[in-house]
């Protein structure tokens, strides 16, 4: 039996900007997506959507990646069970995370000698499948660990402050917000375009904030990313509540984090700040998670 687990991820700047070549930086949170494999005579699915075969309703990113494991190795049948810590699409790359932790263990248990970066490249094949459209990001993120600069791949030095993670409890589709996005862009190109492109090199200008682990500065720069999306119309009345709520609690930064339109947002907080800016977020409605950075991608917790 083998279980693997892999991480869920913030944007520290630069969603949607990315999607237009910028680059942004993302950071793998401690907060995990479990699975759990032994081979069986059948496929068993199991998670708090229920128990399935393949069943790509309920369960596509795990049947789809049993499918394209089975082009490798032949694979009579295997008992998943999955377990996650992630809130289910609301930004923090939970698809991302089940679907790298389901390949990783397949690996292991199948013995399909897959690298990091073959695991990646299907988990990214994989959410394109399911979703139609993905960017490569979350995947890579959740496979590789830490902080990233993407698109270049690049690591910086792991965030050492606190993170605090505020969920509207309000749904929104990424699909639907990136066209948004596009819309605009292409109605007002000379302001939208410019408004990206700044995003963008407020990932370049970050990076070195980060590395020098001046997080003042990078939270500082967070808020102004915070306002150029609401400029592009991915904000809420709720995304908003919870990060004004955070910064007047004295998070060093606050913004959205992915999609937008409801969803998550996130605030970093003094390495040994107490639990105000999450009790603020919670007393604004959210749901709060205090969680930090972790260099762990995809890992494997045990094999028995
Ligand atoms: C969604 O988590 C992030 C976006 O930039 C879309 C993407 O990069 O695929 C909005």
């Amino acid at each position: 039996m083998v279980t693997c687990s892999a991480p869920g991820k913030i944007y520290v700047f630069g969603e949607h900007a990315v999607v237009y070549g910028e680059s942004a930086i993302c950071c793998a949170i401690d907060i995990r997506t479990r699975v759990n494999a032994e081979p069986s005579e059948s496929v068993e699915i199991e998670s708090v959507l229920g128990k399935t075969g393949i069943d790509y309703d309920i369960h596509p990113y795990v049947s789809n990646v049993i499918e394209r494991i089975r082009e490798i190795v032949p694979i009579k049948g295997v008992s998943i069970k999955i377990d996650s810590d992630l809130p289910v699409g609301s930004g923090l790359g939970s698809s991302a995370a089940v679907t790298i932790a389901t390949i990783q263990t397949l690996n292991y248990l199948f013995g399909c000698k897959l690298s990091l970066e073959d695991i990646a490249n299907l988990g990214y094949e994989v959410e394109r499948k399911v979703q139609g459209a993905a960017s490569p990001t979350d995947t890579y993120v959740s496979t590789v660990g830490g902080v990233v600069m993407i698109p270049e791949r690049r690591k910086l030095k792991l965030i050492e402050c606190g993170i605090v993670i505020g969920d509207t409890k309000t749904f929104s589709s990424t699909k639907k917000l990136v066209a948004n996005v596009a819309e605009l862009r292409e109605s007002y190109p000379e302001i939208i375009i410019p408004l990206l492109s700044t995003i963008g090199e407020m990932s370049h200008i970050g990076e070195e904030m980060v590395n020098k682990r001046d997080y003042t500065l990078v939270g500082n720069l967070m808020n102004v990313n915070h306002g150029l999306l609401d400029a592009i119309g991915v904000g809420s009345p709720e995304l908003s509540l919870l990060v004004y709520a955070a910064r007047k609690k004295g998070a060093l930064g606050a913004k959205i984090t992915g999609a937008g339109g409801g969803g998550c947002m996130v605030a970093l907080i003094d390495v040994d700040g107490n639990r105000g800016v999450a009790d603020a977020i919670i007393d604004s409605g959210g749901n709060a998670i205090i969680t930090k950075a972790t260099e762990h991608g995809v890992i494997l917790e045990s094999d028995i």
